[in-house]
C-alpha cells in the first residue's frame, strides 16, 4: 500500500514532532508526501498550513512568525492559521484578494506533541488516559527512518522477532514464542495481551524493577488505525511502563518515528537518560532489519507473494482492517515495489 496514494490516511491524526520544535521558528514536516509548515501561535496553540506561499511559491518555513501568523521569507505576504493570507506589506491599502491563501490543516497539540490530519477526521484525537495523567512522561525519539508505516506497525506486534533481532537486549534466544498471546478486535483496531519471559541484563535492572536475570513481562498491546501503538507494560515488580508509538508516515518509504513513555516510578528510581539509552539499543536492532524489507507492505494479500506463519496473525489483521478501510472509501489498494526489484523484472545475470 503506497501510503501516499491512499487519500483516506490523509484523514487520520499523526503525531508530527515535539512542541518544543516550534517554541521559536516555524518548521517544516513532510506527511504523506506533503510538505507543510507548523508554527505556534500566541496562545501556544500550533497551526499548520502547505508550506509553499501562494505568491510566488516560497517554503513559508524559511520565513518567520509575527504574534498568531506566519511571514514568507520572500516578499513578506502574511498567513493566519486557517491559510488566509492577511497581509500584503506591497500594498496595504488594497484589499486582499479572495484566492490569496494556502490550505490550512487540522492541527492540536497533545502528549506535548503537534498532531495533524490533513483533511477530516474520521476519528477523534487520541485521549489521555490515566498513566498521562498520574506518570511522569519521557519523550524518546522523533527520527527518520527508512521504512514504511505498516512495516513498523506490524512489527511492533510480531512477537516471532525478540529472539532474533533483540537477542541482543530482552529477547530470549530459545523463546521464539510468547508463553501466553490473546487478541482481540476492537472498534479502533485490536488488543494483543501477551505474557513473555524476558532476559533481564544488569543495565535493565532499575527498568524492570528486579536484579533477577530474567522477568515476566504482561503487556496489553493496542495496535490504533492506521499507525499508532500503545502498549501497556507489566512487571511482577509492579512497575508500568507505558509506550505510545507513532510511525507517522511522511511518504512511501519514510516514517516519522514519534514514541514516548509513562512510568509509575520516578526519575532518582530509574532515571529517563537511563530508559531512553536502552530503549535506543532496542529500537536500533529493529531499525537494521526494518531499512532492509520493502518499505510497501501489501495489504491486499493474494497480490503479493510474502509467506505467513501463525505468529504474523496481528499484521494479517492490520491488513485486514485497513484494506476494508480503503474500499468503504472506494479506493484500491495502490502498491508497487519500493525498495527491491520483483523477480520477474529483475535483469538477467
Ligand atoms: Fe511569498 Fe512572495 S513568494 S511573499
Ligand atoms: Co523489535
Amino acid at each position: 500500500m503506497l501510503v501516499t496514494r491512499q487519500p483516506v490516511l490523509r484523514r487520520f491524526w499523526y503525531a508530527v514532532m515535539p512542541m518544543e520544535k516550534l517554541a521559536r521558528s516555524p518548521q517544516p514536516f513532510t506527511l504523506l508526501g506533503e510538505d507543510i509548515v507548523l508554527w505556534r501561535r500566541a496562545d501556544g496553540t500550533p497551526a499548520a498550513v502547505r508550506d509553499r506561499c501562494c505568491h510566488r511559491t516560497a517554503r513559508l518555513s524559511k520565513g518567520f512568525l509575527e504574534g498568531d501568523h506566519i511571514v514568507c521569507g520572500y516578499h513578506g505576504w502574511t498567513y493566519d492559521g486557517s491559510g488566509a493570507c492577511v497581509k500584503i506589506p506591497q500594498a496595504p491599502d488594497l484589499q486582499i484578494p479572495a484566492g490569496a491563501k494556502v490550505p490550512a490543516y487540522h492541527c492540536q497539540e497533545r502528549f506535548g506533541y503537534a498532531w495533524v490530519a490533513l483533511d477530516d477526521p474520521l476519528v477523534p484525537l487520541l485521549q489521555p488516559e490515566e498513566e498521562a495523567l498520574g506518570h511522569r512522561r519521557i519523550h524518546q525519539f522523533d527520527e527518520a527512518w527508512d521504512t514504511g508505516a505498516l512495516r513498523m506497525m506490524e512489527n511492533s506486534f510480531d512477537t516471532a522477532h525478540f529472539a532474533f533481532v533483540h537477542k541482543g537486549t530482552f529477547g530470549q534466544g530459545d523463546q521464539p514464542k510468547p508463553v501466553h498471546f490473546a487478541l482481540d478486535e476492537t472498534d479502533y483496531g485490536f488488543e494483543a495481551r501477551v505474557v513473555l519471559e524476558i532476559n533481564n541484563p544488569p543495565v535493565s535492572h532499575r527498568i524492570t524493577g528486579t536484579t533477577a536475570p530474567t522477568t515476566t513481562r504482561t503487556f496489553s498491546n493496542q495496535w490504533h488505525l492506521p499507525f499508532l501503538r500503545k502498549l501497556g507494560l507489566a512487571y511482577p515488580s509492579g512497575i508500568r511502563h507505558t509506550i505510545y508509538t507513532c510511525a507517522t508516515p511522511i511518504d512511501d518509504t519514510r516514517i516519522q518515528l514519534i514514541q514516548w513513555l509513562y512510568r509509575n516510578d520516578t526519575e532518582e528510581d530509574c532515571p529517563a537518560a537511563l530508559l531512553n539509552d536502552w530503549d535506543t539499543r532496542v529500537v536500533l536492532e529493529d531499525k537494521v532489519i526494518l531499512e532492509s524489507v520493502d518499505a510497501d507492505a501489501p495489504v491486499d494479500v493474494g497480490r503479493r507473494d510474502e509467506q505467513s506463519m501463525a505468529s504474523d496473525r496481528p499484521g494479517m489483521i492490520m491488513r485486514k482492517r485497513l484494506l476494508a478501510l480503503l474500499r468503504e472509501h472506494g479506493e484500491q489498494e495502490v502498491h508497487g515495489w519500493t525498495r527491491i526489484r520483483p523477480v520477474k523484472e529483475a535483469a538477467p545475470c
